[in-house]
């Protein structure tokens, strides 16, 4: 994971390849990188953007700034600009380089690493993509200090989910600092726990995907602890993503326990992370 992982203080701590084109999220577009000035297509992040019609108006925007290679495009927003941005690089000239920007503590413990890429079909979420890794991702933690503390929460359930999934260590942190205090407290409070919480998470992430990257080993799928749950009340309660994890990945722990299969002190350990 060497070179790949970049954790800055300031955006514009980072050095861009000279072949940049940044597709960026206007709602950050004011913290768009001032090397990349001139470079930047910007578009409204959602699930509207996940379309193939808005991936081609995308592919004309990005071949007005840049018509050849070598070319890296970079995502910079939240998880439906990285998945856009990702699927466009692995199709573009049969595939460009790619770099993640996540601009949210849900996309930067989760949807911005492991080269998943996603567009919808219909009503019916990620139905077409591929598998295409990003060559770096960087997160900045001015994102972090600024971000309203509900999106710290919702990225914090994430971040807890994959710490269960492989660091024994971290989960005595998240014990000892406590969720409720790491999500809601001032950020000069937590935030250096919360960077290394984050490397941690992101560390575990890349041991899984690296061992099953194309997912067809079913050890991919323990990524989606919680999301069978969370899925269905994202579609039936319009809830927010980190919201429904955190619902979902309670549901699984009292499944688990009353079938016998999570003992009751673990069980009562993980509700109290989530
Ligand atoms: N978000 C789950 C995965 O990357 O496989």
């Amino acid at each position: 994971m060497s070179g790949y992982w970049q954790r800055v203080a300031e955006i514009d701590e980072v050095e861009w390849p000279d072949s940049a084109v940044l597709i960026c999220d206007r709602a950050v577009i004011d913290s768009a990188p001032q090397a990349l000035r001139g470079r930047v297509i910007p578009v409204d992040g959602g699930e509207s953007l996940k379309t193939l019609a808005s991936i081609e108006r995308l592919a004309q925007a990005v071949l007005e700034i840049r018509a050849s290679r070598p070319l890296c495009l970079i995502a910079m927003g939240g998880g439906s600009v990285g998945d856009a941005v990702g699927f466009l690089a692995s199709i573009l000239w049969r595939g460009v380089e790619l770099w993640h920007v996540p601009t949210t503590l849900l996309a930067a413990v989760d949807s911005a690493h492991g080269g998943k890429t996603a567009v919808n079909l219909g009503t019916a979420k990620n139905q077409l993509g591929t598998f295409w890794e990003a060559t770096r991702t960087v997160f900045a933690e001015s994102f972090l200090q600024t971000m309203p503390r509900s999106l710290r929460a919702e990225g914090l359930t994430e971040l807890v989910k994959a710490l269960w999934l492989g660091d024994a260590a971290a989960l005595d942190v998240l014990d000892l600092v406590g969720s409720s205090e790491l999500a809601f407290a001032p950020y000069p409070a937590v935030g250096v726990t919360l960077g290394r919480l984050l490397d941690a998470a992101v560390a575990v992430k890349h041991g899984i995907v690296d061992r099953d990257p194309r997912e067809r080993h079913g050890i991919r799928t323990y990524l989606n602890l919680g999301h069978t749950v969370a899925h269905g009340l994202e579609l039936c309660c319009q809830a927010p993503h980190g919201v429904s994890v955190a619902w979902g990945m309670a549901c699984a722990a009292q499944i688990s326990w009353q079938r016998g299969l999570l003992d009751a002190e673990s069980f009562e350990r993980l509700i109290r992370h989530v």
